[in-house]
């Protein structure tokens, strides 16, 4: 780690730190501290020099830091163990390791960027570093692997929210992963879940939510379709802030597990429902008009042959008219 990384992450897990202690700390002279502290105000963290007590890195920077992200926490379970990383392949596949190792449930793995950040499908999701809010939880729901699938209902309404409490912007949610912000997807989400297969019980379920925050352009396959809420409404969303939040607003959904709580209103966000829609399933590809999502997480679609109801696993929508 260079200086300046060793800077970043004594910063990120104090509240405040003195120029000397971090000296002393990493075994460098003080001039190196402060070319550090320098370096990365210039790379967009907002650090404080706080009288008497040294250098305090604030909670609105651009950068995800376990203190930050602890600050805004009021959930109880939730970001109970937090890790944060500087760069990963994917924070799915970080807590699926960990999950593996018998990680807690609540366990929480954010990066400032991925390099294989994954989606659904085998896609891969575009995660630059500091660009967004890149995180996965670790879950150990008591309920049956049939009703675990709701996991991804309840973190993107939990997620909408989230970013509602922080950005004036409106989040709809094209069932059943992603969350769209003026017409474009600012967020994505990846369930994944590891079963014990002597019980057919769930053993452990990874939530990885990936949101798009800094302004940015987008690369050419991404731009029609991708936003960030930078470019939505100019607002610099604090990753951290955003992290905490989306951890506030899951617990208490996450705790009763009763569709009551959020299956409505993933309805009511709906951008898919009343529409006309390609349903991509495998090789197939058929249009069907998008009815209801019902209690289970399923999509309801009339097609030629009548009503349907088709699970997020198996297929994948495309809608049929440009809005
Ligand atoms: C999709 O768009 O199909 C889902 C994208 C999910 C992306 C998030 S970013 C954090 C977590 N880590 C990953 O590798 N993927 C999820």
């Amino acid at each position: 780690m260079s200086t300046k990384e060793q800077v970043l992450a004594a910063l990120a897990k104090e509240d405040a730190i003195s120029g000397e202690y971090l000296a002393r700390k990493l075994g460098v002279s003080r001039s190196a501290v402060w070319k550090a502290i320098e370096a990365l105000r210039a790379d967009g963290c907002t650090i404080e020099a706080v009288t008497n007590r040294g250098y305090r890195l604030m909670e609105e920077a651009k950068i995800v830091t376990e203190a930050s992200i602890r600050r805004a926490l009021t959930a109880r379970e939730l970001g109970r163990r937090i890790e944060v990383h500087d760069e990963l392949d994917s924070t799915n596949i970080r807590a699926k390791a960990l999950a593996m190792q018998g990680a807690a449930n609540g366990t929480l793995i954010c990066a400032r960027g991925q390099t294989a950040g994954r989606g659904r499908f085998g896609r891969s999701f575009h995660a630059p570093m500091d660009a967004g809010a890149f995180m996965s939880l670790v879950l150990r729901p008591e309920v049956s692997a049939e009703r675990a699938v709701l996991l991804t209902s309840m973190a993107a309404v939990a997620t909408a929210r989230a970013i509602e409490r922080l950005a004036d912007v409106r989040v709809e949610i094209k069932w059943v992963n992603d969350l769209y912000v003026g017409g474009r997807k600012v967020c994505g989400i990846l369930s994944e879940a590891g079963m014990d297969f002597e019980s057919g019980r769930l053993e452990y379920a990874v939530v990885g939510i990936g949101v798009n925050l800094a302004r940015m352009k987008f690369p050419e396959p991404l731009r029609e379709i991708a936003t960030s809420i930078g470019n939505e409404c100019g607002a610099q969303v604090s990753p951290s802030r955003l992290i905490a939040e989306i951890c506030n607003c899951l617990e208490p959904l996450y705790e009763t597990f009763d569709p009551i709580d959020f299956m409505q209103e993933s309805r009511v966000r709906s951008n898919v429902l009343g529409r006309r829609i390609v349903v991509l399933r495998g090789n197939e590809r058929f249009s069907a008009e998008a009815v209801d999502i019902d209690d289970c997480g399923g999509l309801v679609i009339r097609t030629a042959r009548g009503l349907e109801t088709v699970s997020s696993g198996e297929i994948s929508v495309r809608w049929e008219d440009a809005r």
